[in-house]
């Protein structure tokens, strides 16, 4: 059984996530979703509404774990048994700090794969930054994340990024 790590920081979710996610369990046996607990960060989201939401959207997909780690990948990785990690790109932009990650990640244990998967088109300029950005100037963001954590930020509202 192989099992894959996506890991990120999920601040919140997107239709771009999900869809790596869906894709990406339709291939490995299990994937598991791993949100990074990172103290130094002042998220929109406590780790814990991020695991709930990513729970919310998953959890019609069987063989997808929703999971919290924090410092060192390669040590959640080596705990948990995994396999391979996987990491979506969107633009060329992307690829150098990926690039970097997957490098560092293969120093720090040369046994660790990272696999790359190519975003949807129509997902290819969403992040979680630009769609926090959008919605803190009241601009629409239907379609970019699920309607689950739409609601969750209108009651997240007060938080400033
Ligand atoms: O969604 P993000 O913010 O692009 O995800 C980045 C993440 C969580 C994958 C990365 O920051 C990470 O793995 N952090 C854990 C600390 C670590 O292992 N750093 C060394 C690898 S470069």
């Amino acid at each position: 059984m192989k099992i894959a790590l996506y890991p990120g920081t999920f601040d919140p979710v997107t239709n771009g996530h999900i869809d790596i996610i869906k894709r990406a369990s339709r291939l490995i046996d299990k994937v598991i979703v791993g949100v990074l607990h990172n103290p130094a960060k002042k998220p929109f989201f406590t780790v814990q509404e991020r695991i709930d939401l990513l729970k919310a959207v998953t959890s019609n997909m069987e063989n997808v774990e929703v999971d919290s780690f924090s410092g060192l990948l390669v040590d959640y990785v080596k705990q948990r048994k995994i396999d391979v990690i996987i990491r979506g790109l969107r633009a060329v932009s992307d690829f150098e700090y990926e690039f970097q990650m997957a490098l560092m990640n293969r120093k720090l244990n040369p046994e660790v794969e990272t696999f790359f998967m190519m975003t949807s088109t129509e997902y290819s300029y969403l992040s979680s930054s630009i769609v926090k950005e959008v919605f803190q100037h009241n601009g629409c963001i239907d379609g970019l994340v699920p309607d689950v954590v739409i609601k969750a930020m209108e009651k997240n509202n007060y938080k400033i990024i």
